[in-house]
């Protein structure tokens, strides 16, 4: 199977106003939306890589940084990291632009997994990725030491599950 660049299927500035619908009780962005936003666009880097209809397996602890307020400019950033067999982890970067100013701050980072799905609804292959960068190389080798660990903890999981249902 043929790879593809990175390049070829990123999202590099999707931009989203926040507007006063979006804020939780404190006046800041809704958690609930950056993660809903980040789900959608990773998806879609996902289905472009694969060309396939894919799922959300997991996503990597998504952490805060720093919040954004009404009348902040979101900005995502998103490419994929690397593939394995049916698999691939997705990146994306979100930060918050002040809409005079354009001043920015990092708001959050995660990692998410899609499966890429045949027509029967079974784990299907997908295509390498090719980085070609420095800093896709780095997350490229990155990708794989996250791997082992969210399969370290889906082992632990089932196992814990197992336990339980006796
Ligand atoms: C994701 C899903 C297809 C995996 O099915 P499964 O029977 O566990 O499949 P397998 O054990 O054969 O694993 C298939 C791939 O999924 C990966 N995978 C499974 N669970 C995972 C997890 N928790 N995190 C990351 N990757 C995971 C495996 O590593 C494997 O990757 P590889 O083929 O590249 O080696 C299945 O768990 C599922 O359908 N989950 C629900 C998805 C969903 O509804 N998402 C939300 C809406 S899109």
């Amino acid at each position: 199977m043929e790879g593809k660049k990175p390049s070829t299927t990123a999202i590099n500035d999707h931009t989203y106003r926040i507007f006063p619908n979006d804020l939780n009780a404190q006046g800041t962005v809704f958690g609930g939306l950056i993660m809903a936003e980040a789900d959608r666009l990773t998806h879609i880097i996902a289905e472009r890589h694969s060309g396939r209809i894919c799922v959300t397996a997991s996503v990597d602890s998504i952490i805060f940084h720093a919040p954004a307020g009404h009348g902040d400019n979101l900005i995502f950033k998103t490419s994929i990291n690397r593939s394995w067999h049916s698999s691939m982890e997705v990146g994306i970067h979100v930060v918050a632009e002040e809409r005079i100013s354009l001043e920015r701050h990092h708001v959050v980072s995660a990692y998410l997994t899609f499966v890429a799905l045949d027509d029967h609804g079974k784990p299907t292959t997908v295509p390498p990725v090719l980085p070609e960068t420095a800093d896709e190389r780095r997350r490229y080798d990155e990708a794989d030491l996250r791997r082992s660990n969210r399969m370290a903890q889906k082992k632990e999981f089932m196992k814990r599950r197992k336990k339980g249902s006796q």
